[in-house]
């Protein structure tokens, strides 16, 4: 089986990477750090595997593009993992998410997939077959006050992935959202607020290869989180955002104090 993962040098990639990592399998293992990515590639390919390393970074279009058909053509790609990602939290004390961060944000969880995953399309399309994941989050659900372009992000992720599931399938191409809730890792670790069910990465990437493998147009998780947010996303702002606050996902400031109180 021939492997593409993104994010491959840390956190959920690197956990899909080892777990995927065995005799008969090719990972192409793409990040922007070498050490790291040498450091992986070389625990895959003990594993077995043999291993295609890309450093580069996901919103350089061209390079990335580049480097997939290259890789496709070599061995024609079965899997597509669209999983590197930031994160951007609010500031304490109320000042704004910094414009740095929304362009990061977006650049490479907007941008970073659709220019891993468009490359690929029509030559999965002529050869009828292939499958490609995109990495969201639960925080795609419900716009949680406390990381708003994150969620603005991962939203437009899951949109396209159910989109591209939709008119991909009479290709043979299989697409699957992935909606994480809490996986500890560099980017969690980043949130200040309570993480609640938080998973290992190597438990959240069983859980994704398993949803992979048979073919779930949508891989949510933990189920109890999962729930808790559609429901959220059904109430109206002035029921969900008490509900947020009280968990710690609200704003990251006090209200204002009224004149007189
Ligand atoms: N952890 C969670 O709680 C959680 C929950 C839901 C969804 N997710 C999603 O899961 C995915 C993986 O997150 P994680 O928690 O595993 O984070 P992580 O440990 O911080 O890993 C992020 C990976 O993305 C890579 N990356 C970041 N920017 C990149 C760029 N411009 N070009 C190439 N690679 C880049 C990083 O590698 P380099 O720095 O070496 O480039 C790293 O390998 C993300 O899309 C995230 O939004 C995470």
């Amino acid at each position: 089986m021939n492997i593409v993962i993104t994010g491959a040098s840390g956190g959920i990639g690197l956990a899909l990477a080892k777990a995927y990592a065995k005799p008969g399998a090719c990972l192409g293992l793409i990040a922007r750090n070498p050490t790291k990515l040498t450091g992986i590639a070389e625990c895959c390919r003990q594993q077995g595997a043999r291993v295609v390393l890309g450093l580069l970074d996901v919103t350089d279009a061209e390079a990335l593009q580049r480097w997939l058909l290259d890789f496709d053509r070599q061995q024609p790609v079965d899997l597509l993992i669209a999983n590197a990602g930031v994160t951007s939290i609010m500031p304490a004390g109320g000042a704004n998410e910094s414009w740095h961060n929304i362009q990061q944000v977006l650049n490479t969880n907007i941008h970073g997939v659709f220019n891993t995953v468009y490359p690929l399309i029509e030559p999965m399309r002529q050869r009828r077959s292939g499958q490609i994941a995109m990495i969201s989050s639960l925080a795609a659900y419900r716009g949680l006050p406390i990381t708003p372009s994150y969620c603005a992000s991962k939203s437009a992720i899951k949109s396209y992935g159910e989109a591209l599931h939709g008119w991909l399938k009479q290709d043979g191409v299989k697409v699957s959202v992935v909606c994480p809730g809490f996986v500890k890792s560099e980017l969690s670790d980043q949130f200040p607020k309570p993480k609640w069910l938080m998973l290992s990465a190597e438990q959240a990437a069983q859980t994704i290869q398993r949803g992979l493998a048979r073919k779930r147009t949508l891989i949510d998780f933990p189920l109890p989180l999962a729930v808790g947010m559609k429901l959220l996303a059904l109430l109206p702002a002035s029921v969900a955002e008490p509900i947020l606050q009280a968990f710690g996902y609200g704003a990251t400031r006090k209200p204002p104090v009224k004149p007189g109180a």
